[in-house]
């Protein structure tokens, strides 16, 4: 009787977990499991336009043809087993741009988006609906799904600089985003130790900033060098053709260029970007430094140095050079400026900024990095793009316009947003994707403990925010720095699951979301990262916090 009362018991939770777990992630709006399947066989054919959906139906075919050695005829209009993107172009500004609608029905699977970007995420849902390893049957269940995102910015932030990645794997790195509905790259592109994006007017920033003369072993300071030239550059083709798989994708790519602070590749190439050329650069303390001492050099090491851009006519006429060729290059609306971790030691002992301070009746230092932020964020405004800076340029006065990054936690978004500044949440203890995701990490990481159910509890619009603040939070974004992430498999395994976690934060409406459902989902995830042969941390039961 027992025995019975337990099978009856297990029959009825399979039946539910059939109905709530189909394994999508992001959790869709609403989702209704339907009966029956679609079957893709040799008479299948996709219906588009191709001109509204080309990038679509490409990545769809790129999918098939990749995974199951399928490529499906793409034509105008069909009768029956068919898979049909169409797009609500007749929309001229729809509310939700994002939104779509996926019906799948053993005759026909029909995917509509108020936007192309709506029809793309119909797509991403399909794919993880498609079997998630290599299978001659290509089995869909029937199902009927609404769909669009609670936040318009979704983003991943990938440190190039500590560690290079070239364009092949960057393009890896985007198909993952696509496929977890993130909308944004953060691209950082310049730091102490290294320079990666080719400049024109120049040229150094690149031959000579782009390379290091050695790296750190070990965690911080180290425990030696790997004496070993380290370089990596983007040439500005290799970027333009990244932002156009990004663009067939959806994804914006906003670039970033630090300043005031982590500017000791840029120094190192041209050395009266300091408020002190002719003093040789210090590295950290117990650093083992390769190569040569004297003069500016590229940075070895990681952390904060004192030698940053100072703020020198000589230094805003390079910036705003270089800030011209990245706004000509990269079409998102926004620049990220960085502002984070300026030491005041230089500007405070530099006779040229003490008398900028009094002449521009500045406070202090704080002042004058504030001077130096809005000076900048003038200049952009004035070529069309807007600034997004880490949360220290809150110190000393936000520029007007500028939208705010808080990774000190809350604290820093909260307060742009009471100042009617727009705000993207990505706080050290949620979403710093460089922190280890397990208690016994056995690879070297930077350090902190942030495991994936962590992530998943986080919610970007904080309690403390006033109701009437909270539509200044535009989202949340991951962070991966790289100091201690040499390689692409590496960057996977940080990522993932992680981001698949993020990608439910910041689509799925708060109430859809349930730890113990993502879980079951996730599992199937886990088979489709097999198949796309990524690196992940399969473990689900790290304690939370
Ligand atoms: C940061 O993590 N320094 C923005």
């Amino acid at each position: 009787m027992k025995k019975l009362f337990f099978l009856l018991l297990g029959c009825a939770v399979m039946q539910l977990q059939a109905q709530t777990t189909l394994p999508v992630i992001p959790v869709p709006v609403t989702l209704q499991a339907k009966s029956g399947s679609f079957t893709i066989n040799k008479q299948t054919v996709i219906v588009a336009k191709q001109d509204t959906e080309k990038e679509t139906v490409d990545f769809f075919n790129n999918y098939l043809t990749k995974y199951f050695g399928i490529k499906l005829p793409v034509v105008k209009s069909a009768a029956k087993n068919f898979i049909s993107f169409t797009t609500n172009t007749f929309i001229q500004a729809p509310e939700k741009p994002e939104r779509y609608t996926l019906n799948i029905s053993p005759a026909s699977i029909k995917i509509n988006g108020d936007s192309r970007q709506g029809t793309f995420y119909g797509l991403q849902t399909l794919i993880q609906l498609l079997p998630a390893e290599k299978t001659a049957a290509v089995k869909i269940p029937a199902v009927s799904i609404e769909d669009y995102p609670r936040f318009g910015y979704r983003g991943i932030m990938l440190d190039v600089s500590r560690h290079f990645f070239d364009t092949a794997f960057v393009k890896r790195f985007i198909d993952l985003l696509a496929l977890h509905k993130i909308n944004t790259f953060h691209w950082h592109l310049t730091d102490d130790q290294g320079w990666r994006i080719e400049i024109k007017k120049y040229p150094r920033l690149t031959e000579v900033g782009a390379c290091r003369n050695g790296t750190i072993t070990g965690h911080h300071p180290g425990t030696g060098s790997d004496n070993t030239k380290y370089c990596g550059y983007y040439t500005q083709q290799e970027i333009k053709d990244v932002i156009q798989y990004a663009a067939d994708r959806f994804i914006t790519i906003i670039p970033e260029i630090e300043l005031p602070g982590h500017a000791s590749a840029a120094i190192a190439a041209y050395p009266q970007l300091s408020c002190f050329p002719d003093e040789p650069t210090r590295p950290a303390k117990g650093v083992v430094w390769n190569g040569d001492t004297t003069g500016k050099n590229v940075q070895q090491a990681w952390g904060v140095y004192p030698d940053v851009f100072c703020p020198s006519e000589y230094t805003f006429g390079f910036l705003q050079d270089v800030l011209d060729e990245v706004a000509a290059l990269f079409p998102s609306k926004y620049i990220h400026i960085g502002g984070d971790e300026c030491p005041k030691d230089s500007w405070k002992r530099s006779e040229f900024c003490q008398k900028l301070i009094k002449d521009n009746n500045l406070k202090d230092e704080h002042g004058l990095q504030s001077y130096f932020v809005s000076r900048i964020e003038k200049y952009l405004n004035s070529k069309g793009k807007a600034i997004i800076g880490w949360d220290e340029i809150l110190e000393g006065g936000l520029a007007p316009n500028a939208t705010v990054m808080s990774w000190r936690g809350e604290k820093g978004g909260i307060e742009a947003a009471e100042q009617k500044h727009d705000v993207i949440m990505t706080p050290t203890t949620y979403v710093y994707f460089d922190y280890a995701q397990r208690r016994n990490e056995d690879s070297l990481v930077i350090g902190g403990y942030l495991p994936l159910q962590h992530v998943y509890g986080y919610d970007p619009v904080p309690a403390a925010l006033s109701a009437d603040k909270q539509h200044y939070v535009l989202g949340g974004q991951a962070n991966l720095w790289t100091e201690y992430v040499t390689n692409p498999a590496k960057v996977q395994y940080m990522l993932l699951p992680r981001m698949t976690a993020l990608s439910e934060v910041l689509w799925s409406p708060k109430q859809n979301k349930n730890w113990d459902s993502f879980k079951q989902r996730i599992a199937t995830q886990f088979k489709r990262f097999d198949l796309w042969q990524l690196a992940y941390y399969p473990g689900l039961d790290e304690p939370a916090k």
